[in-house]
């Protein structure tokens, strides 16, 4: 894992460049999106730089992480609206380019089974941009989720059901769809993207931990080609 420290004011630019690198390296990226706080200053970043003429997402085939369970098609808190919101309608990422989870599904495992063979149609990922849940989940992939584990429906963890308060929901979901760890696994690229100080216990187990599903974050060791871009609060516990 190449670990990355920089201060606040330079996260978005940091990883900005790492997605404009892959965006300008490759003919049409496959690029996962996440949600949450952490990747917020990048879609910052991406956005600014798009409406000031210097980046185009024109080429990227867009696919979303995870998803929750339970809310209707269109509600503001499911993934794909916020990634619309925050980061696709302000971009000029086509909309026929954008890959998302549907847990609305009538089978949910064809369609889980679907979005992994797109995936593997379309070469693979290029670059998956991941957060880290503070349970050391990757997507919705919750601790016990093994390195071999495909796209696929699962129970939400009782620490990611009290975090995702701060998302306002009136009943949260128990449940949610994921891209499997295989899946990300298999990945050319991974950007992971952790900040704050209320990261920084997760952040250690992550990378001095023992590599285990129970931190599914520290699976990510094992790929050769892993940045874990990090905030100085999020990395305060890591060995100098
Ligand atoms: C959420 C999402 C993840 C996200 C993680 C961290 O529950 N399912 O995709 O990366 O938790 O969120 P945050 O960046 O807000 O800490």
């Amino acid at each position: 894992m190449n670990i990355v420290v920089v201060s606040p004011e330079k996260f978005g630019n940091t990883a900005a460049d790492i997605v404009q690198r892959v965006t300008e390296n490759t003919e049409a990226p496959n690029i996962t999106f996440p949600t949450g706080d952490s990747p917020l200053p990048l879609y910052r970043e991406l956005v600014n730089r798009y409406q000031h003429g210097k980046l185009s997402l024109a080429n990227v085939q867009a696919f979303g992480l995870d998803e929750w369970g339970e809310l209707e098609p269109g509600h503001p808190i499911r993934c794909i609206s916020r990634m619309k919101t925050q980061l696709y309608s302000e971009t000029d990422i086509p909309v026929e380019q954008i890959y998302y989870l549907e847990p609305n599904t009538d089978d949910l495992d064809v369609h889980c089974e679907a979005y992994d063979k797109r995936i593997a149609d379309m070469g693979g990922l290029t670059l998956s941009i991941l957060g880290i849940g503070i349970n050391g989940h990757i997507g919705f992939n919750e601790p016990g989720s093994k390195a071999t584990v495909r796209t696929r429906k699962i129970q939400l963890a009782d620490r990611t059901l009290n975090v995702s308060q701060k998302y306002g929901f009136d009943k949260t979901p128990s449940w949610g769809v994921t891209l499997g760890l295989a899946t990300l696994l298999e990945s050319k690229e991974i950007l992971i993207l952790a900040t704050g100080a209320h990261k920084a216990e997760i952040v250690h187990l992550t990378v001095n931990g023992p590599e285990t599903s129970d931190v599914p974050s520290s699976l990510m060791r094992r790929h050769p080609n892993c940045t874990l871009l990090l905030d100085e609060a999020a990395a305060q516990l890591l060995k100098k």
